[in-house]
């Protein structure tokens, strides 16, 4: 099993989608055996909430099954981890602090499409079709990465 955890700030928008989006993509290549999927916060301000209104309805509009997921903050179970990706520079910045493990790869999703940018977070930015679109492109190459190293198909 490749176990991979999608990181933000607040696992209300940004990682909640990606998970589900990720999965959906595992799901229509039929890869659903060699994945565990889950997504954590950084911090623990939204801990126990409902993953964001904005975040539904996009995922919702592009026929994606929504995970049902309430927010956590990262922990020592994730250390399990194959794989922590992590949606800004910040989250990025804080996971590594907490990681200490060299085997877990840590990378911004984006790092699959070779660019160094971020997520932009939509509880700010209010533009979720540009989060769905960014986050749906980085988890296509994230999964395209896994196959290819893990020679999956
Ligand atoms: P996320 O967005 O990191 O994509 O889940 C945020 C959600 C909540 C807050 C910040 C970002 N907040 O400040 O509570």
């Amino acid at each position: 099993m490749i176990k991979i955890v999608f990181v933000c700030l607040g696992n209300i928008c940004r990682s909640p989608m990606a998970e589900s989006i990720f999965t959906h993509l595992v799901n229509e290549r039929n890869l659903s055996r060699y994945f565990t999927i889950d997504s954590a916060a950084t911090s623990n301000w939204e801990t126990g909430n409902p993953i964001y209104p904005g975040t539904i309805k996009v995922l919702k509009k592009h026929n994606i099954l929504i995970k049902e997921t309430y927010s956590r903050q990262l922990n020592n179970t994730d250390l399990s981890a194959h794989y922590i990706i992590t949606m800004d520079q910040n989250n990025y910045t804080n996971v590594i602090k907490f990681v200490r493990d060299e085997t877990i790869e840590v990378n911004k999703l984006l790092y699959y499409l070779n660019s160094d940018n971020d997520i932009a977070d939509p509880w700010y930015t209010q533009d979720f079709d540009t989060t769905y679109a960014e986050i749906y492109a980085g988890c296509t190459a994230l999964l395209e990465y896994l196959i290819k190293k893990n020679e999956l198909i």
